[in-house]
């Protein structure tokens, strides 16, 4: 039977999200129990309630999100939190987290968590048409703001789409498939899920479907919420904002944005760096403002995998602000 997106939280019960690497992420983010944290991603809420657990009077969390069901659903969940001031809930891109020092007259934060991607909820019900397996309009856009995938299929050049699938998704068939996509938009618009995939799997063999449609819809996800340059900028941004041994701790599901975590933690953590920006410039040393607490990132262990395999591709990498 076909899969119909579904309308509200109710859709999926109390099943929200299953937080990844949970354990994990909170040791490395919570070291002070007086601080200011920022849950950027909050979904439905798994990191943050185990962050307040080790809070003690004085600590307090900003969770934002730019999905209003995940909003809807932490109101919900942690009525008893923010009436008592320990959690703020922000509707909003985490970008906002760079602003909440001055708007709010916080001090120095004592750590970022960022858990990257969609959650559970959103992949089951489907409404945005995240999911290749849930019939829907193609939105794709955690907020309202921006461009939904529907338009951007309809108005990208061949070349553009092209560029799409080989950057955000590393699609070894992104010109056959953007081809594909050009010649059918011709004939009628693309603007379900189902489209798509249909698209999709007329030039694709059938043993490689499924990996390349996860990767085509990755793409577009990317490329509609520009998520790969707000998690670059909100880096650069909260790292000056931290208190000395203030943490980072970043859990990404793809390579593009593990790639970008690992070069700004390397970039902040450099004890020199060349005095000029080419081949044969003399190095100078700098005063190194992060130091990196995840040599390799952490993944989850097959325990974790067996019991939620959405952790799969997870990866975990923490850092610690300096002093200075
Ligand atoms: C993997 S889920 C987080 C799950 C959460 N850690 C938990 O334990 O339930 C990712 C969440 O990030 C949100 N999100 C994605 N991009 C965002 C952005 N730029 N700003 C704020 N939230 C964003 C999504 O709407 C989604 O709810």
């Amino acid at each position: 039977m076909k899969k119909q997106a579904g309308a509200g939280t109710q859709d999926v019960g109390g099943a929200f999200h299953q937080p990844v690497l949970l354990q994990e992420a909170v040791a490395l983010l919570v070291t002070d129990p007086t601080g200011i944290y920022v849950d950027g991603t909050i979904g439905g809420g798994g990191h943050t309630a185990a962050i307040l657990q080790r809070l003690q009077p004085g600590g307090k969390v900003y969770g934002f999100d730019l999905d209003e069901d995940a909003i809807a659903h932490c109101q919900h969940r942690f009525a008893r939190e923010i009436a008592a001031g320990r959690l703020i809930l922000i509707h909003a891109s985490y970008r906002k987290a760079c602003s909440i020092q001055e708007e709010r007259k916080a001090p120095f934060l004592a750590g970022l968590l960022l858990d990257l991607g969609v959650s559970s909820y959103q992949l089951d019900v489907g409404r945005k048409g995240w999911s290749y397996r849930v019939d829907a309009r193609l939105d794709m856009r955690f907020g309202p703001h921006g461009q939904p995938a529907e338009d951007l299929l309809a108005s990208c050049s061949e070349q553009e789409l092209i560029r799409i699938f080989r950057t955000y998704g590393e699609e070894p068939l992104a010109a056959k498939i953007a081809r594909a996509i050009v010649q059918r938009r011709q004939q009628a618009p693309i603007r379900t899920t189902f489209d798509l995939r249909d698209t999709v799997a007329a030039v694709v063999p059938k043993a490689r479907l499924r990996k390349t449609l996860s990767r085509i819809f990755q793409a577009l996800r990317i490329a509609v919420n520009e998520g790969l340059q707000v998690l670059e900028e909100t880096l650069r941004c909260i790292i000056p904002q931290l208190q000395s041994g203030g943490r980072i701790v970043v859990i990404s599901y793809h390579s593009l944005e593990d790639r970008i975590v690992k070069m700004v933690f390397r970039e902040y953590a450099r004890t020199r760096r060349p005095t000029e920006d080419n081949p044969y410039a003399t190095w100078e040393p700098v005063q190194p403002q992060l130091r990196i607490l995840t040599k390799r990132p952490i993944v989850p262990s097959p325990e974790e995998i067996a019991r939620n395999p959405r952790a799969r591709s997870a990866k975990l990498r923490a850092a610690e602000k300096l002093p200075g």
